[in-house]
């Protein structure tokens, strides 16, 4: 449903325009005076302003104005019973959709008011479209060729062509929100808006009302009606972020959309119907939570249609130099496409580390490193020193179980060495026994020894 704000001081055109329009279907809001109409544009989801020029205080050119600086999209419709010709010149000249002399007939009223709308409608249809477009979000934009990603892909594209609810997990900065994208931006759905919201950031009130919106007066502060996340994800999809953290009483809320795809304002009666596709992610064990009996069972399966466990970086380190590469063109200044080469003992320190912030410590590693590197080539020097140390310090007590023979010690050290060497070079002796700095006779006969078979 589309929102009108009306502005006037007079109360009796207030009356007037809010039944003639809202009997055109249009949800209406309204305002004595241009200061509250400024608190409410800020506030509410509106789709179209109708002010009054002439009123006490703040002018209508000045809420015009102040209109454009905050939501510079929404058209605006200037009323005057004072109008003189050169007044609406100026304020189409600051922007304003159109303007209407007092009295008006009311179809011309109707008439400019659905024009408005429609030319609005387009402007967001294009935005939406461009944004799209801008951000690629298809899984081309998603680098990796790893058997595990390979998974991923394959779900992403069985998936984005249905309705059906997707729970992403996986560990932190694995590239659950990219996924998303891609289901929401290869899907049916792509024209219509992604909305996203992050259900820990928030105090258990505001996120009902994110979620749900609110209606005027539902609480303190509530100076305006407001669209909810549900509402405005209508015909889209909505992205609820750490889904795992949402507290029990939103909980049920949340499920009743799911089911019924219908809600309630927060302090509103009216039932608004949504059609919503729902993605959700989390990087906490949402099962153990069930079981605890933190989660609801029921959202947990009705969330959970649909499974993907975004892969860590540890286990698919195949895909590192595509990242890396990835990231160098992405922080590269400019046109400057040099060729940038890191020293061989920078990629042994990119397959030792074990990455507990996944790709997103990736890419800040290779983001500095472009600030740092000189010389067309990055070094050890460019990386950070906890990189660096995980190469060069031997983590004994993570390695080795305490109480044993150091003869038995240096075995499990040595063939731990091997099984590593072997998996970063992809099973490739020669590469292995060289990182390893022995011979590729040496590395068999070690082999042999620990029983490593490729
Ligand atoms: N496969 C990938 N290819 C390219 N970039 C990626 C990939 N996966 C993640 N990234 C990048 O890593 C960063 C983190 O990704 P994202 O925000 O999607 O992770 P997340 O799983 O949602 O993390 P968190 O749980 O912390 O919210 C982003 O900048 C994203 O662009
Ligand atoms: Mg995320």
């Amino acid at each position: 449903m589309e929102t009108i704000l009306i502005v006037d001081d007079e109360k009796n055109y207030l009356v007037v325009l809010e039944a003639l329009l809202g009997a055109e279907g249009y949800e209406i809001v309204t305002a004595r005076d241009a200061k509250m109409a400024v608190s409410i544009i800020r506030e509410a989801d509106l789709d179209l302003v109708i002010t009054d020029m002439k009123m006490p205080g703040m002018s209508g050119m000045e809420l015009l104005e102040t209109c454009k600086k905050i939501k510079p999209e929404i058209p605006v419709i200037m009323m005057t019973a004072f109008g003189t010709i050169e007044m609406a010149v100026e304020a189409m000249k600051k922007h304003a959709y159109d303007y209407i002399q007092k009295p008006f007939e009311n179809e011309k009223l109707k008439l400019t008011v659905k024009k408005a709308m429609e030319n609005h409608r387009l402007v967001k249809e294009n935005r939406l479209l461009v944004e799209a477009l801008s951000d690629r979000f298809r899984y081309g934009n998603m680098v990796g060729k790893s058997k595990p990603m390979a998974k991923v892909y394959d779900l992403i594209d069985k998936v984005s062509g249905s309705k059906a609810s997707v729970l992403i997990t996986g560990p932190s900065g694995t590239g659950k929100e990219l996924i998303a994208k891609a289901i929401h931006y290869q899907g049916p759905r792509k024209k219509r808006p992604l909305i996203s919201i992050n259900c820990g950031a928030l105090t258990e009130t505001l996120l009902a009302s994110e979620l749900f919106g609110h209606e005027k007066g539902a609480f303190t502060g509530a100076v305006a009606m407001k669209k909810g996340r549900f509402e405005l994800a209508d015909g889209g999809t909505i992205f609820l972020d750490e889904v795992g953290e949402m507290p029990p009483a939103l909980q049920v809320k949340l499920l009743r959309v799911l089911q019924e795809m219908e809600l309630e304002r927060v302090g509103g009666t009216r039932t608004i119907k949504v059609d919503v596709r729902v993605l959700s992610a989390s990087n906490r064990n949402i099962k153990e939570d069930v079981a605890k009996g933190i989660f609801r069972e029921d959202l947990y399966y009705r969330l959970n249609v649909i499974h993907i466990d975004a892969p860590s970086l540890q286990e698919r380190t195949d895909d590192i130099p595509l990242l890396v590469k990835h990231f160098i063109e992405k922080f590269q200044d400019g046109d400057s496409k040099k060729k940038i080469e890191l020293r061989p003992e920078v990629w042994k320190a990119l397959y030792a580390h074990p990455w507990p912030g996944n790709v997103r410590e990736l890419e800040n590693v290779i983001e500095r490193a472009m600030v740092l590197y000189t010389g067309g080539v990055i070094t050890l020097d460019d990386l950070p020193k906890t990189l660096v140390d995980t190469e060069t310090q031997f983590d004994v007590e993570r390695f080795v179980p305490s109480h044993i023979p150091l003869p038995k010690a240096m075995e499990e050290i040595e063939e731990r060495l091997v099984r590593r060497a072997l998996a970063q070079s992809k099973n490739v002796q020669t590469h292995a026994a060289k990182n390893l700095g022995i011979t590729k006779s040496l590395i068999q006969h070690k082999m042999k020894k620990y029983n490593i078979t490729l």
